[in-house]
């Protein structure tokens, strides 16, 4: 008897691209890296070997990684200094290795990586080690060589990745980040035990948030049309909003080979406005309350220009009409968790689009899952 067995179909468990079984499988990873480090609600690193002194007692935080694991460490960013109350820093690994970074022993630096084994970030994490920080990894890839030369490890248990273009290990480092953040907030009290439970609870509501928008992809697959024959798209947002543009853009480029690139809002004024013009895709990110009427006016600013306007907010967002061309809405969850469902949306959007152009959404050209070379 002849079995006609595919591995790579059997590993695609009846999805087309891993790509997809991969945004399909994040509410999983999510709940596997959340929930094991749970104790009475509260985050709790004791089994991962990280002690509370560590978190406790530097006085700056400075993140380093590539792609999209950087990108995690702006949403990290910008999250974490407001709440700490201490400098938070992102650099660029092959940017950070060249520098002499003002880091010492009373510096924390968190190292991202997927694989664990990307040369720049391995760089960067002697350089740190080497100026006497300490050294925390979020790192997917067990025994990698970035988790054996860093002091503190932090696995996320994403599984494999095996499409090129990150999805689910940037929500579970997200899912990290937020819980660093979260156990920092508590040992340097700025959060009681109320608070920060309160912050998990919501962190645990981005899951079936998640879930949602995987449900809601016929609605991205169908907006796609209206970008995938423009050579450029826009990626616009405030504060964490920004933050999560970036990763929009480079998903966009990397798997539909469509120029995106990521403008904080505000800043369009000061010179890309000008590129904005008639049925230019503008992807426009607004879920903070906090900013919400400031990038609502941009908006404006560009649907002016007749900019093709596609807006990701919340449900409960009170938009004037005619501001969007399409409209996808995420649930109300609270706005520093907004990440986790635009994410999601973020992925279709990219994922869609290589499909309509027919290209190869899994292994994208001239890009490599993990890059060890210089
Ligand atoms: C490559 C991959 C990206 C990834 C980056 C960092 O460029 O194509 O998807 O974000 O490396 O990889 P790492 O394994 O360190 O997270």
């Amino acid at each position: 008897m002849e079995v006609n067995w595919n591995m790579d179909a059997a590993m695609k468990n009846g999805f087309p691209h891993f790509m997809l079984k991969e945004i399909h499988e994040q509410p999983e990873a999510l709940k596997n890296t959340i929930l094991p480090r749970l104790v009475k609600g509260l985050p709790d690193f004791g089994d991962d070997g990280i002690p509370d002194t560590v978190l406790k007692q530097c006085s700056q935080v400075h993140i380093v990684a590539c792609g999209t694991a950087m990108h995690a460490g702006m949403v990290a960013r910008a999250l974490m200094e407001p709440l700490l109350r201490i400098p938070v820093t992102v650099s660029i690994a092959s940017e950070f290795r060249y520098d002499t970074p003002l880091i010492d022993s009373k510096t924390l630096v968190i190292i991202i990586s997927q694989s664990g084994e990307t040369i720049d970030t391995l760089a960067a994490l002697r350089l740190a080690k080497a100026c006497g920080a300490a050294t925390l990894s979020v790192v997917n890839v067990k025994g990698s060589t970035i988790a054996r030369e860093s002091d503190y490890v932090l696995y996320t248990h994403a599984g494999p990745e095996i499409a090129v273009a990150s999805t689910k290990a940037y929500s579970v480092q997200l899912a990290a980040l937020y819980m660093v953040c979260c156990r920092m907030a508590f040992v340097r009290g700025n959060y009681d035990r109320e608070e920060a439970g309160d912050f998990i609870k919501q962190l645990l509501d981005a899951i079936p948030a998640m879930e949602a928008m995987i449900e809601k992809r016929d609605e991205v697959k169908a907006l796609v049309t209206h970008l995938i024959n423009k050579p450029d798209a826009f990626f616009i947002g405030r504060g964490l909003d920004y933050a999560f543009s970036l990763e929009g853009a480079l998903k966009l480029k990397e798997i539909s080979y469509i120029h995106a690139d990521a403008y904080a809002a505000g800043e369009l004024k000061h010179g890309t406005i000008a590129l904005i013009t008639d049925q230019v895709p503008v992807i426009a990110i607004a879920t903070q309350e906090k900013i919400f009427s400031k990038t609502v006016s941009n908006i404006r600013e560009v649907k002016a220009r007749g900019a093709f306007v596609i807006l990701l907010t919340k449900e409960k967002s009170k938009i004037e009409p005619g501001i969007a061309d399409v409209q996808i809405n995420i649930p109300d969850i609270g706005d520093r968790f907004t990440v986790f469902p635009i994410a999601v949306v973020l992925q279709l959007i990219a994922y869609y689009a290589s499909v309509g152009k027919d290209l190869d959404v899994d292994q994208p050209r001239n890009l490599a899952k993990s890059v060890t070379v210089e």
